[in-house]
């Protein structure tokens, strides 16, 4: 029998308690012995619940128990999740974890604990909920050279972008809407501004290049600027508007960006909806492999936290190889990232102007009510370059297009 403790009952806590339960002789065949849930902290009090048994406020019960062999963190955030998963290795446990703030940040530093000390620190659940992504970078896509990851990497603003985009409403009023039946945060700054898809492409950037890619250094931008209008043009445009995370490497170079992008019917993530994510890599041999799923939600995310717990009970006394090293990655300068535009400039009969700023450019008649402004969709060209033709014009908006 293996024994585990989880750390923190919330949402992801108690899905994993579920699953384990649910599933208990079919996890407990995969993992070749019995897993049994000896202890979950929290510092709540749970009357009436199935754990209340179990249930300690203590975090030095579970560090201190030898027979405790694999710690679960759910907790999320860095504090105390750093400082519990750190002392866990340590003690020679095996973590297994869901919270992106943690790898992200202290990844590398954790995997190399884990290695001295002959465990394992497992973060599947930590980018794309329940969907398989970081096993399959680490075990499976290990023959190629990868020089694309582009994902939908957070379910909240994938179902603010659909509902935007299906019923023509406002980010405001679908934010609110997401807010009431708990799809979104009360404080949703971390997934409408780009931070939460930003912390997962620098863990699987990380993870593809087997250095470390700061988050801090990944320009991001978040969807708080789509509107109603760029939609009606998408629409127009045959193409759809997503927050992607994307790495890539584009001569010799890798370029971080987490913004949101027009991409069209071909692109293989136009037709990822709601809160669902999708992940697409690419490789010099494989050419392109694409994972989809549920991005959140507790049973998903729990079935990716218990999965790693099964590997870990697999793997006891056996560090699993993770090549993810402290040195630093580095990044192309945005700048220098091309791609071609979607513009708004302000403005009617300004077509003249635009093609003697931008040459040769596309332009788009979306909806007569936006008679006032001149749209089109630009030539390939780096950041800098855009930023210098686009002088002189009274700038609406501009969308990166994938
Ligand atoms: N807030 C995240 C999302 C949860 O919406 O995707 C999963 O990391």
């Amino acid at each position: 029998m293996v024994n585990i403790a989880v750390l923190g009952y919330g949402t992801v806590g108690s899905g994993v308690v579920e699953v384990i339960n649910t599933n208990h002789s079919h996890i407990n065949k995969r993992a070749g012995e019995e897993i049994n849930i000896k202890y979950v902290l929290d510092i709540r009090e749970f009357p009436g619940d199935p754990v209340e048994n179990i249930l300690v406020h203590d975090y030095n019960t579970i560090l201190e128990d030898d027979e405790v062999s694999v710690v679960v963190e759910v907790m999320g955030g860095i504090e105390p999740a750093y400082t519990f998963v750190k002392q866990a290795i340590e003690r020679g446990k095996s973590v297994c974890t869901s919270n992106k703030e943690l790898v992200a940040k202290y990844g590398a530093e954790l995997l190399a604990d884990a290695k001295e000390k002959n465990v394992n620190f497992l973060f599947e659940a930590s980018v794309g909920g329940g969907i398989p992504i970081i096993r399959p970078i680490n075990q499976s896509l290990t023959v190629d050279h990868i020089d694309l990851i582009s994902g939908i990497l957070n379910g909240t603003t994938n179902y603010i972008l659909t509902k935007m985009e299906t019923l023509g409403l406002a980010f405001e009023s679908v934010l609110k809407e997401a807010q009431e039946k708990g799809y979104a945060e009360r404080n949703p700054e971390a997934d409408v501004e780009g931070y939460d898809a930003c912390r997962k492409i620098a863990i699987l950037a990380s993870l593809v290049y087997g250095k470390q890619v700061d988050y801090e250094k990944i320009y991001t931008e978040g969807i708080t600027k789509i509107t109603r209008d760029d939609f009606i043009y998408a629409k127009a445009l045959g193409t759809s508007i997503k927050l992607l995370g994307t790495s890539k490497q584009i001569d010799g170079k890798v370029y971080a960006i987490v913004a949101p992008f027009m991409i069209d019917e071909s692109h293989p993530l136009y037709s990822i909806s709601g809160v669902y994510n999708g992940i697409l890599l690419h490789g010099d041999m494989l050419d392109n492999v694409m994972f989809y799923g549920r991005g959140a939600g507790k049973l998903p995310t729990a079935s990716a936290v218990v999965s790693d717990v099964v590997d870990a009970v697999k793997h006891r006394d056996t560090n699993i190889m993770t090549i993810w090293s402290a040195e630093k990655k580095k990044l192309g300068d945005i700048e220098d990232f091309s791609c071609a535009y979607f513009v708004r400039v302000k403005g009617s009969n300004m077509e003249e102007a635009v093609e003697q700023a931008f040459g040769s450019v596309k332009f788009v008649k979306a909806d007569e009510n936006l008679s006032s402004e001149t749209a089109f969709v630009t030539g390939v060209m780096k950041e800098k370059e855009f930023k210098e033709k686009i002088k002189g014009f009274d700038l609406i908006t501009r969308i990166r297009m994938a």
